[in-house]
């Protein structure tokens, strides 16, 4: 069997990153499925485009025959699943492509896959793994004394988004339970970094204070995240994919519970300090808008066992992190433009407009 390992969504921001990680970090060969959806983008991968150890392969996870010849061509040893629908605002204008790529897609992926782990033999019937990668937003909402999410919290989705995600994982545990596939499953805070598309919160206040444009807090800007660097998220896979333990779940977060309100104030000081200066401080640009509907007020991760187990923790700082991702967005003019085109245009304008 080759060293190839298939990614899935691997253009998008987590997945991206991800696949640069590994081809600098080792041996890996890559094959990246993407649909390129419009939060998919190439140009995150145009430093390994040439490489021989990557390859692209346009397609839906939910493309079962496409899926399949894959799976018999390259013989992957595991597969790493990120590909979805990924945005909650999205998913409360219109769930039909949450529930079509995060459940059916998962599900034709996990049958795909089945069918191909059940014709491996020996050692590499063994060594087979599916990781799926999910998110703290499956757990619902904490009130500000709760403790934090653990891996025995119940589940208790909340947005469209989360219920998709939530059904992934719950297939994903009974094709381990009922059949016997080897999976592993990931449930991460939220990540901040390069590559992330603007309409999700960090890179959009970057973007609007560096453009002097009114910044959209939701509600009272109370709501708490738990924010994790995303190459600290990628090697957390990494490190889950290698030692692991079969059927578990993984916590993964980077204890830096943070209020909205403190984060884009914190995004206005970076871009006063490093962008062109306003005739006013960023600050003043920050807009309190109508809520978000079903708003979760507060997610935390207690990511115990990973640390114990795998001995992975994050590396970053908040205030490293968050520094060199202001950076990255003012310095990467021409990607920001490239995403920020057409279709970009339109959500901003339809979801910002009252
Ligand atoms: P993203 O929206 O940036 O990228 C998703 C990628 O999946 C895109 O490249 C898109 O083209 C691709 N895709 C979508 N539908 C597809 C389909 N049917 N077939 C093939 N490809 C398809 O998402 P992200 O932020 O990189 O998140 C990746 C994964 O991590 C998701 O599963 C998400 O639920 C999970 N996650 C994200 C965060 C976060 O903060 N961003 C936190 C925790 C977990
Ligand atoms: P987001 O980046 O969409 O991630 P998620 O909803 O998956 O946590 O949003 C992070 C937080 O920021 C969330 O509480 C909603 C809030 N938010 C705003 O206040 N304004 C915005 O324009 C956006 C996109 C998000």
């Amino acid at each position: 069997m080759e060293n190839t390992i298939i990614v899935t969504g691997g253009a998008g921001f987590i997945g991206s990153n991800f696949i640069l990680q590994s081809i600098e970090r080792d041996s890996t060969s890559i094959v990246n499925l993407d649909k390129l959806t419009y939060a998919g983008n190439l140009r995150n991968l145009e430093a390994v485009a040439n490489e021989r150890r990557y390859e692209f392969v346009h397609g839906d996870i939910a493309d079962r025959t496409l899926v399949r010849r894959l799976l018999e061509r390259r013989k992957p040893p595991a597969i790493v699943h990120f590909a979805a629908e990924s945005h909650v605002d999205r998913s409360i204008r219109g769930p039909d492509d949450f529930i079509r790529t995060n459940v059916d897609g998962t599900f034709a992926l996990l049958e795909e896959v089945r069918a191909y782990w059940g014709n491996l033999a020996g050692q590499e019937r063994i060594d087979f793994r599916f990781l799926h990668v999910s998110t703290d937003e499956v757990y619902g909402s904490l009130g500000p004394e709760d403790p934090p999410f653990s891996e025995t919290t119940p589940y208790s989705p909340n947005s469209p988004y989360a219920a998709s995600k939530a059904a992934s994982d719950h297939f994903v545990r009974a094709y381990h339970h009922t059949y016997g596939l080897p999976v592993l499953t990931t449930n991460c805070s939220n990540n901040y970094g390069r590559f992330q598309f603007p309409e999700k919160l960090i890179p959009l206040m970057i973007l609007n204070a560096r453009d002097g444009k009114p910044l959209p807090v939701y509600g009272d800007g109370q709501n708490v995240r738990d924010w994790l660097y995303v190459e600290d998220h990628c090697e957390a896979i990494a490190a889950v994919l290698a030692r692991g333990t079969v059927g578990q779940t993984y916590n993964i977060g980077g204890w830096n519970e943070r209020r909205n309100i403190d984060i884009v104030e914190t995004v206005c000081d970076l871009v006063d300090e490093i962008a062109v200066p306003l005739g006013a401080p960023r600050r003043t640009l920050i807009t309190f808008v109508k809520d978000r509907p079903g708003h979760d007020r507060r997610y935390a991760m207690d990511a115990t066992k990973i640390e114990r187990e795998l001995g992975w923790r994050p590396r970053e700082t908040f205030e490293s992190g968050i520094r060199k991702t202001v950076r990255w967005y003012l310095e990467n003019e021409e990607w920001v433009r490239d995403v920020t085109s057409g279709s970009y245009r339109q959500w901003i304008e339809t979801h910002y407009s009252s």
